[in-house]
């Protein structure tokens, strides 16, 4: 028998400091108009000084936990879907685990980019339902402002920093609240969005790479890309889960950009109250988003739990994740 799966908490944490599209108008030629517009972004959040990815990731696993009221003694896996990381080792998910004590906790990170809360997601049902976990972590946090080219216009205002989190456990009353999950991978179009790490390095081999490492995307390729694959994917997901795109209350999409978002809104016939978004105030805020969003949709009664939801994220690889999920009470 299927092992069914509670998600049983949720969080989010995003650094202090924010910077407006104003802001912006002081270092790159752009403006407020011109980001509204294309994109419908406003502000942003960004780390600053000491703080990094990590700390983040810590908070928001923290209240997702606290949401679950699973001691985190009983967490016996930690995926953390992170990009932008202060250090490629330790993972994240073990520097997460140290900091709440999860001392039981297997721990690994993915790569994913945008993608990486659902893929998080995908990899965490798969272990419990071959019972290798019983209860998981999944943290979704980058510092993406670390890695961008601040002189290019084209990238350096669609980004943000955030970090959500998700609790899953095996459910106690028989109802699976995942009903289907879709992982998709492009890597033929890997181009379309990139971010290199470490370059040339041995002297005695070659000269050392001076080149900085930012992220670097066509985003019309990706824009293109999005609208014209997205909504088929999620239509095949929603045709695993059991249920009609009629019968789902919400559509939770990641927050690249608000005109994506309405495609999607348009093609899959959900009205605007169904779909959820605060690209506005956050950016693109990579595997976090979807967390973000959904949490701050249930704080401000836009989302009313419970309910049923399409989870869906895109991003570099390329990568498509789809989740369509049934969110309980109380887990917000
Ligand atoms: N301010 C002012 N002008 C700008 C800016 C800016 N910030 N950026 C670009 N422009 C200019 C361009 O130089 C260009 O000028 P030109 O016509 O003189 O050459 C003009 O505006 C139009 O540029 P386009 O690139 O054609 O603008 P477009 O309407 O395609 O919008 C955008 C660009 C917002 C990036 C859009 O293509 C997009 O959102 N793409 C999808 C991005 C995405 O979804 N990413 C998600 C994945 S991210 C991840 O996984 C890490």
């Amino acid at each position: 028998m299927s092992i069914p799966i509670r998600i049983a908490g949720i969080g989010f944490e995003v650094p202090e400091t924010v910077i407006t599209n104003d802001d912006l108008t002081k270092i790159i030629d752009t403006s407020d108009e011109w980001i509204k517009t294309r994109t419908g972004i406003e502000r942003r959040h960004v780390l600053s000084g000491n703080e990094s990815a990590v700390d983040i990731g810590i908070r928001a696993a923290e209240k997702a936990i606290k949401k679950s009221k699973i001691d985190v003694k009983e967490i016996d896996l930690i995926i953390a879907a992170a990009s932008v990381e202060a250090h490629a080792y330790p993972s994240t998910a073990c520097e997460v685990q140290a900091a709440i004590g999860a001392v039981n906790a297997a721990c690994f990170d993915i790569t994913a980019a945008c993608s990486g809360l659902i893929y998080g997601l995908g990899i965490a049902r798969a272990f419990i339902k071959s019972q290798f976990a019983k209860n998981v972590l999944i943290v979704a946090t980058d510092a993406i402002s670390r890695s961008l080219d601040w002189t290019d216009r084209t990238t350096c205002v669609l980004f943000g920093d955030g970090a959500g989190a998700m609790v899953l456990t095996i459910s106690d009353d028989e109802q699976d609240d995942i009903l289907a999950v879709d992982l998709k991978a492009e890597g033929h179009l890997g181009h379309f969005i990139t971010m290199p790490i470490a370059g040339k390095n041995c002297p005695l081999v070659e000269p050392n790479d001076e080149e900085k490492m930012f992220v670097k995307m066509d985003g019309k390729e990706v824009y293109k890309y999005v609208v014209t694959k997205l909504p088929g994917y999620i239509e095949e997901c929603v045709s695993k889960s059991g249920l009609k795109m009629n019968e789902i209350d919400y559509l939770v999409p990641h927050q690249a950009n608000m005109r994506i978002i309405e495609a999607l809104e348009k093609r899959l016939e959900f009205s605007p109250e169904n779909v959820i978004s605060n690209i506005k105030d956050y950016a693109n805020t990579s595997a976090a988003s979807i967390p973000i969003a959904l949490v701050e949709a249930v704080e401000s009664g836009k989302m009313k739990l419970p309910c049923s939801a399409i989870l869906t994220g895109f991003g570099a690889g390329m990568t498509v994740g789809t989740a369509v999920v049934k969110l309980r009470e109380g887990i917000v």
